[in-house]
């Protein structure tokens, strides 16, 4: 989040009740009032200060009604408290902490056979704080790699522009590496029966330019994985007609802890030859707190060695590469500790379960009549529907009308091409039982029979339906005609802030 300093004098009102934080039943050891955004002059006590951000925490969303976020809401006790005793372990500090290190080695060996990569012992990967950074590094080793393959070395600037082909469904951590490290993104547009990349689509907008073609699994619109064995075979055609080598890298950041376990046949992974690089976010159905995320390349070719750095700040010489230096170590830990607890068998069963929930509230919903069903099965556990007829109400006032009996569904647009359709996106995360899912139908009913009524809801909650892209921002340079234009222009309008 980026928070703007707020001016004290234009703090609306400038009344006491604005400007300070003053419990009232805390405030028999209240001396004085607490200011909200300056420091305080004195101290106060730590019970009363807790209880205060307790409170003030309770104005928050329910995370256990939060249906709209695919990041982990549960974790086991003993994870728990195994995470709250490696707090103040800086994960950096490698030859302080050996043991959690050794452990984060392990994990990136474990999801590295996880996703299926070659015996030859030459896979390496690392820890992230999510999805966003891992995707950030792997952009930059197929950066690097594509230049390289220019015979240019860093520092040395080139005429040749490299560009990226991804759907425009992408999350917006794939915009901002495109805007943050010089890369043009080239979108694919989606269509009104096509909602995930379309594979000629793609192949035509790859020239000898790109450095790489992204692969979803899945989608965080619709939980869709993309097509991600025919990419593959189209760049092996393309490869063997006119010589253009171009790698995958697979965004797995949900579905990587997912199919593995409930579609073990499906190729999307390291059995592809063309896949280079695949990130996953282990707070996502890796079933850990946020934040935690893993890249993993399929041979040690694939990322350039001047990449690296060799760190020796406090001792020892480690390799690194990261975006961040410091960062906690509580996340490895949980997810080690998920891996032992609940093995190959144990993931299979929670996403077996949740498939199932899925399944259920899908068949519900299919049930009530009035909406079209957009995900898929044996994808991300995720229920996606668009109404069939919107002219009394719409998914926005859904959404805004179950938000009123605490239930957070989002609804939004989805992305250029087939932004007329609007769908509300229901996430089946642990913690979501059938208990609270035959309830969620319940109000899902009987908010449906209050709109049908005429009651529209008292607010609209809309805020997952805003584009963060500032408005009037520029596209990015037109390298491929018209098409490519097109959908960059509608790439701009996007909803961005989903999952
Ligand atoms: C497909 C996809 N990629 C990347 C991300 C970003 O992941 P993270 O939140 O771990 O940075 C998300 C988040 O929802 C996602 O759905």
């Amino acid at each position: 989040m980026l928070t703007n300093k707020i001016d004290p004098s234009e703090d609306d009102g400038g009344s006491d009740a604005n400007q300070y934080l003053a419990p009232i039943y805390g405030s028999r050891e209240v001396g004085e009032p607490i200011p909200r955004f300056r420091m305080p002059d004195s101290s106060s006590s730590p019970r009363l200060i807790a209880q205060l951000i307790k409170d003030e925490l309770n104005l928050d969303g329910n995370q256990s009604l939060n249906l709209a976020t695919f990041v982990t809401t549960w974790m086991e006790p003993e994870a728990e408290e195994l995470m709250a005793q490696s707090l103040g372990k800086n994960f950096v500090d490698a030859d302080e902490y050996p043991q959690t290190i050794a452990i984060a080695d392990r994990c990136v060996n474990m999801i590295a056979d996880l996703f299926n990569a070659p015996n030859s012992g030459q896979a390496l990967g690392t820890a992230t704080v999510g999805s966003s950074e891992a995707i950030h590094l792997a952009g930059l080793a197929l950066k690097w790699r594509w230049r390289n393959s220019l015979g240019e070395g860093a520092g040395v600037t080139s005429h040749r522009v490299p560009n990226i082909v991804m759907g425009a469904n992408v999350q917006v951590c794939w915009e901002k590496f495109a805007r943050y490290f010089d890369v043009t993104p080239r979108y694919v547009p989606m269509a009104s029966d096509r909602y995930v990349i379309g594979v000629k689509e793609a192949i035509d907008l790859v020239d000898e330019d790109t450095i790489g073609v992204v692969g979803i699994l899945g989608s965080t619109y619709t939980g869709e994985y993309e097509p991600i064995e025919e990419l593959a075979n189209a760049l092996d055609d393309l490869q063997a007609t006119n010589g253009i080598d171009v790698p995958i890298h697979v965004d797995a950041a949900s579905g990587g802890f997912v199919a593995p376990f409930l579609t073990p046949n499906l190729k999307w992974d390291f059995r592809l030859p063309r896949v280079h690089s695949i990130n996953t976010s282990g707070h996502k159905y890796g079933l850990v707190y946020p934040g935690v995320g893993w890249v993993v390349w399929r041979d040690r070719q694939y990322l350039p060695d001047d990449l690296i750095f060799h760190v020796n700040y406090l001792g020892g010489d480690h390799p690194t590469f990261n975006l961040n230096f410091s960062r906690g170590s509580s996340q490895i830990i949980a997810q080690y500790y998920n891996f032992l607890r609940l093995g190959r068998r144990g993931y299979t069963q929670v996403m077996v379960a949740l498939d199932s929930t899925a399944r259920w509230i899908t068949q519900r919903i299919e049930e009530i009549g009035l909406f079209k069903v957009l995900s898929a099965e044996e994808t991300l556990p995720v229920v996606c529907i668009s109404l069939v007829d919107t002219s009394r109400y719409s998914v926005f006032d859904i959404s805004s009308s179950l938000r009123e009996r605490g239930w957070i569904v989002p609804a939004y647009t989805l992305a250029p091409n087939a932004s007329e359709i609007a769908v509300l996106r229901i996430v089946v995360r642990e913690g979501l039982g059938m208990d609270l899912a035959s309830n969620l139908i319940d109000d899902l009913k009987s908010v449906i029979d209050h709109l049908i009524r005429g009651h529209k809801p008292a607010t609209r909650v809309n805020h997952r339906h805003r584009s963060l892209v500032p408005k009037g921002a520029k596209a990015t340079k037109v390298t491929s005609g018209n098409h490519e234009e097109i959908a960059m222009q509608k790439q701009k309008d996007k909803p961005q802030g989903i999952c």
